[in-house]
């Protein structure tokens, strides 16, 4: 049993409201696509579904043990005490969930004003010389540490970067104290990363074997970036140990996370192939890049899937605002409302020059309210339909409650569909190419291969 230490708690559950949809979709269709759901959701939880191999995820909220919980912990104390700088080298489903809570969670109250948090930079997500150039500068002259997070650990992009650093910092720390300052998070018994790290002596995490990438964020891949950051992993885990209760043991009729699979799925049969994920508050700008990752990856196969994007409102309303209301109308939106925790007042003299008097006494956050509802009644208005959905606050515990709604809802939307969705075998076809490019051993035939479709043009 997990101990919750820190009176972090949670403060409720993710909500759907179909209001602004239901338009395009009926009631009578909602109804029969719930009975769907709960078939499909009874064989993710039975474990009897495509990839049910890969379904360890179900449970992680309610089986990490207190002494990994306390290994992280007090890894990250470690990390911290030694760093000022902790760079977090990873790609895909070993980067975006970690990278989406911190900046979701920036500054929450929760994290001690009194502890010297490190900052937290990011590696190994792109083959960018210039990128990793930038970080290296960056690192000149701070204590720096690295967490470097990958399941195979053969990802080109992660191990390249991790390369670097790990010569970076025995170079500057010398090879014994440079060991103190990894932890590598990867696989229990296998691959280049796990062999890498036992013979190094480096402190590991294991990466559970039956959890994939994309619904890894509450396994230490994600959990040892947050309890670095300051933030109540505790408090996380028990937020979607709350929202697997409700979605896995709410009578369909009341579940909103098969709702939201519901909906989705309706909309998509009824012509509405891509999804807008909106938000009006920046901090979910890096939910919606993790929510195209699960969303994108899981759906995406055999010619099916609804298209996952993303914005971030007012700031896109002023780019991507015309092509929504006005466009080709093949996009439904799903705006994800937080509450900001904190508030600006705006105040503004009767005869101030910029004309903005009729706002005093109003906040930024009534501006932004009233922002979102015009939006939501325009874009119904121009025929797109708008799902909305409401985390409670801006809380470790609404982090793990949000996580655990979109992978619930995605892998039953992915049963729907007919698809296996804990699987991504078209990930692999770019990477076939690169490494015979690259003339990586064992690739010299598509190697030979390339090179003549590149003179033929075909
Ligand atoms: O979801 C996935 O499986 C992928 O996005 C992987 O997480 C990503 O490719 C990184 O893989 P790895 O952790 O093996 O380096």
């Amino acid at each position: 049993m997990l101990e919750i230490r820190g009176g972090v708690g949670m403060s409720g559950l993710i909500r759907l409201d179909d209001t602004w949809a239901l338009d395009h979709i009926d009631a009578e269709e909602i109804d029969g696509g719930m009975r769907e759901a709960a078939l499909q959701l009874q064989l993710l939880v039975d474990r009897k579904g495509a990839g049910s191999e890969y379904t360890g995820w179900l449970n992680l909220p309610i089986d990490a043990p207190d002494s990994v919980v306390a290994r992280l912990e007090h890894a990250a104390a470690d990390l911290r005490e030694q760093s000022d700088t902790v760079v977090v080298c990873g790609i895909g489903g070993s980067y975006l969930g970690a990278r989406a809570g911190l900046e979701f969670l920036a500054g929450v109250p929760s994290r001690s004003a009194t502890d010297s948090l490190p900052d937290i930079l990011f590696a190994g997500n792109s083959l960018s010389s210039w990128q990793l150039q930038k970080l290296l500068d960056r690192l000149a002259g701070h204590r720096f540490s690295v967490v470097v997070i990958s399941k195979s650990g053969t990802t080109l992009e992660t191990a390249v970067a991790f390369h670097i650093l790990r010569t970076e910092l025995v170079r500057r720390f010398g090879a014994g104290k440079a060991r103190t300052r990894i932890v590598a998070i990867t696989d229990s018994e296998h691959g280049t990363l796990h062999d890498l790290a036992r013979d190094q002596g480096l402190v590991t995490f294991d990466l559970p074997r039956d959890v994939g990438g994309r619904y890894s964020v509450l396994t230490p891949v994600g959990l040892l970036p947050f309890a670095i950051a300051g933030l109540n992993i505790r408090a996380m885990l028990q937020g979607a140990a709350e929202q697997r209760t409700a979605s896995l043991g709410s009578p369909a009729a009341t579940n909103d996370a098969l709702h939201y699979a519901v909906a989705r799925r309706l909309l998509n049969t009824s012509g509405k192939n891509i999804e807008l994920l909106t938000s009006f508050e920046p901090c979910l700008h890096f939910v919606g890049e993790w929510w195209k990752q699960l969303f994108g990856e899981s759906e995406g196969k055999n010619g099916k899937g609804i298209f996952p994007a993303s914005a971030e409102f007012t700031t896109d309303l002023h780019s991507l605002g015309q092509y929504v209301q006005e466009g080709t109308h093949s996009l439904f939106e799903t705006v994800v409302d937080v509450p900001a925790p904190a508030d600006v007042a705006f105040l503004c003299d009767a005869d101030s020059p910029d004309g903005l008097a009729y706002l005093n006494g109003r906040s930024l956050s009534a501006m932004n309210h009233d922002a979102r509802i015009a939006t939501l009644l325009a874009h119904h208005d121009g025929g797109v339909p708008v799902l909305q959905l409401t985390v409670p606050d801006v809380s470790e515990g609404s982090f793990g409650a949000a996580v655990y709604f979109f992978e619930v809802a995605c892998a039953v939307g992915g049963y729907m569909l007919g698809i296996n969705p804990f699987d991504q075998p078209g990930v692999e076809a770019y990477k076939h190419n690169m490494f015979a490019l690259l003339a990586k051993p064992g690739t010299e035939v598509e190697a030979a291969d390339i090179r003549s479709r590149l003179a033929r043009g075909n």
